[in-house]
């Protein structure tokens, strides 16, 4: 199992965990948990860029490279883009990241 941390935008706001399998992003496996704070409005095909969460920029190297359309999607984003900003669709679970905490975004409109 891991184990993934989301912590909403306002610190005061207790943090949501995850415990999921390895091979689904993140996005899915927080929609599953209906947990508040990730739209996915387009169900993960890069079109929305409603899945945004700020990964902190140490454990950046864990994840997935950054493909372009990803890169161009963050453009989109309600929220003004942070050094650490992925989609989440685009973040596969890995028992690497075991322990990964994200931060979510005020808002995804
Ligand atoms: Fe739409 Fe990630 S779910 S870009």
């Amino acid at each position: 199992m891991i184990t993934i941390h989301l912590q909403p935008h306002n610190p005061t706001q207790a943090e949501h965990r995850l415990q999921v399998q390895e091979g689904q992003s993140l996005m899915q496996a927080a929609v599953d948990a209906n947990l508040p704070g990730i739209q996915a409005d387009c169900g993960g095909l890069l079109t929305c860029a409603t899945c945004h969460v700020i990964v902190p920029v140490e454990w950046l190297t864990q994840l997935p490279p950054m493909g372009g359309d990803e890169d161009g999607m963050l453009a989109f984003t309600a929220q003004t883009r942070a050094p650490g900003s992925r989609l989440s669709c685009q973040i596969m679970l890995t028992e690497a990241l075991d322990g990964l905490r994200v931060t979510l975004p005020e808002s995804q409109y």
